[in-house]
């Protein structure tokens, strides 16, 4: 049984963790809501992880808020998502990083309005000497174009073929200088990985709940951290336990 320390909490906290915030719309539906009221849930909801991420010393948060996908919804929805983010930042800035949190965004800017790219811009560099908690907000953000992305750089930079190394590639990505996620949690009961951290999540932890977005709470984002520090991390490796006996035999 793994050790707890004296908050009850489990001895190997991750260090990354990363989140697909799913079931707002039928947690919504459940209630004979408007999906908007579920992503508004899910954003009070979103304030209760951070804290619960400070609290438990998890130093990197990655939300998936918008995919590249996400587009294709209808327009009353996407604006609405284009609108809670840019909420979030005119209302929440100060005490988020009066929390100590320093924002991020990973995805492709360059598609929201021009007021809103300034907001991001703005709200990364007025956080960036917090260092309680990185959280990453992936809007507008999908795995494969995030490769795509990279390949195109890389070009331009004249990067030879013999020179592209796994490492590079990292750098290359949007998550550049933030360590891969540890693990990555699910809500909603479905169990697909949809476009999120393709690339850094080739050794995550998947954790899938059938619980909805906006009901993830505190307690269960605990009960996640504590499965996570029950599992052994082999990264294509053979146990440790089995190693030990292969050695011994
Ligand atoms: C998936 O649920 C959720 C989303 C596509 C949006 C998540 C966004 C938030 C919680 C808002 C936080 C935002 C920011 C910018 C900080 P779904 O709508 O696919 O749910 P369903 O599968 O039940 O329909």
């Amino acid at each position: 049984m793994e050790p707890t320390n004296p908050a009850g909490l489990p001895e190997h906290i991750p260090t990354h963790v990363a989140i697909i915030m799913d079931g707002n719309g039928r947690w919504a539906l459940a209630r004979g809501l408007p999906r908007l009221a579920g992503h508004r849930a899910g954003t009070e909801n979103l304030r209760r992880i951070i804290e619960a991420c400070i609290e438990f010393g998890v130093h990197y948060l990655t939300i998936y808020a918008f995919s590249t996908e996400n587009w294709g919804r209808p327009q009353e929805e996407v604006q609405g998502l284009l609108h809670i983010l840019e909420d979030v930042i005119d209302r929440e800035l100060q005490e988020l990083s009066d929390q100590g949190v320093q924002l991020h965004h990973i995805g492709r800017l360059d598609r929201l309005d021009p007021t809103l790219q300034k907001k991001v811009l703005h709200a990364i560099e007025y956080t960036r000497e917090n260092n309680r908690l990185v959280l990453n907000v992936a809007f507008n953000y999908g795995g494969r174009d995030e490769i795509v992305y990279a390949i195109q750089h890389m070009i331009k930079d004249g990067v030879q073929p013999e020179n592209v190394t796994d490492e590079m590639v990292s750098q290359y990505l949007f998550t550049a200088g933030v360590p891969d996620p540890d693990m990555i949690i699910r809500t909603s009961g479905e169990l697909r990985g949809s476009n999120f951290l393709i690339w850094q999540g080739a050794y995550s932890e998947w954790y899938f709940t059938p619980t909805y977005w906006p009901d993830f709470d505190k307690e269960q984002f605990r009960l996640a951290l504590e499965e996570f520090s029950h599992r052994e991390r082999r990264y294509g490796h053979v146990s440790e336990t089995e190693g030990d006996l292969a050695q011994h035999a």
